[in-house]
């Protein structure tokens, strides 16, 4: 049976992931998934249940003019009772996610193992009690076992999983790092709360140009994973940017993704002066007009705060505005994520 994927977006900033089968309405499978979207009549007739599709195809049964125009139609407003997907979706919804009844899960884990993949970063595999539902990009809280801190990471694997996988940075005298680097045990308890963030892979209408900055990895190892399963129809191009060639990890991994998905393309740029490499300098010393299909591109970008910020000055100077930007800001501590 074919399922496809609904992101429902709340207005306190809330994602959720709901899966719709075949013929289902959106309504009926987020219920299913204990999600109480606005809804009266169930009918088409109250339009209680409006929503609006930022991505995805769709039908819609019936709807009446009081509860929702043909032009309101046609900006892409859809009523959530009448709507079937004929595609991965992603909804705006009108409401909190309290007053829909739902809320990050918690899920408990324990360690797998804990990989010193550089000076500068840790791999993190947790397995899980249950799969946690997410979109490659979202990221999670997660308890530092033995203390009552939270850090946030995104996760780096594909979701469905009983396992999760994690890149963290190595920050001396950090919380997690303290625990990854010296006390972590395979069989050691945490919890994981989530999924939290709007920085996700939207359905892929046009060539990508992806922007990682350090473990700012992470999310893009997820979306591969995903790519590689689901299959893509535009080129992706992954720009990879650290400061020493030593700080460039998972590239076996990235280079194997590349390879089974066939449209992937992955550069890495070292910022150290003192490093040799093909590519020296920052992200946006490599990205040109042509590099960006003229405009015609989604651009994602996650990594510090300094980095976001150059992009989008790059993009007003090269007087190019990408169909759409969605970025998350590392914060300059271990703990949060700032998505758009
Ligand atoms: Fe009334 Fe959908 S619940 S139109």
């Amino acid at each position: 049976m074919t399922s496809y994927t609904i992101a429902l977006n709340f207005e306190d900033g809330v994602t959720r992931v709901i899966q719709c089968d075949d013929d289902e309405k959106v309504t009926d499978a987020a219920f299913r998934q204990k999600i109480n979207l606005p809804m009266d009549c169930r009918d088409g007739v109250c339009g209680t249940c409006k929503c609006f599709a930022e991505k995805g195809e769709y039908e819609l049964e019936f709807y009446m003019d009081e509860s929702m125009s043909d032009e309101e139609a046609e900006q892409g407003y859809v009523l959530t009772c009448q709507m079937i997907p004929e595609s991965d979706c992603v909804l705006q919804v009108p409401a909190t996610s309290a007053l829909c009844k739902t809320a990050p899960e918690t899920v408990e884990g324990e360690v797998l193992g804990v990989d010193a993949l550089s000076d500068t970063s840790f791999g993190l595999r947790v397995k899980l009690a249950r799969p946690l539902s997410f979109l490659p990009g979202q990221y999670v809280n997660v308890t530092v076992p033995g203390t009552d801190a939270q850090r946030s990471y995104s996760f780096s694997s594909a979701p469905g999983s009983n396992e999760a996988r994690f890149l963290i940075r190595n920050l001396p005298g950090g919380v997690m790092s303290s625990y990854l680097g010296q006390r972590a045990a395979p069989g050691d308890a945490l919890a994981l709360t989530g999924p939290m963030g709007a920085f996700y892979l939207r359905p892929v209408e046009r060539p990508q140009v992806w922007l990682a900055g350090g473990t700012g990895l992470a999310p893009f190892l997820s979306m591969l994973e995903q790519v590689a399963d689901k299959g893509i129809d535009h080129p992706v191009t992954l720009y990879y940017a650290v400061t020493r060639a030593a700080d460039l990890v998972e590239l076996d991994r990235l280079t194997a993704l590349a390879d089974r998905i066939g449209k992937v393309t992955v550069v890495t740029i070292l910022a150290a002066a003192d490093e040799t490499h093909d590519r020296k300098g920052f992200v946006t010393d490599h990205l040109g007009a042509d590099d960006l299909n003229g405009g015609d591109c989604d651009v994602y970008l996650c990594g510090p705060p300094p980095m976001v910020d150059a992009v989008r000055a790059h993009f007003g100077g090269l007087g190019i505005e990408p169909a759409s930007f969605h970025y998350e800001k590392f914060n300059p501590t271990e703990a949060g994520a700032a998505a758009a």
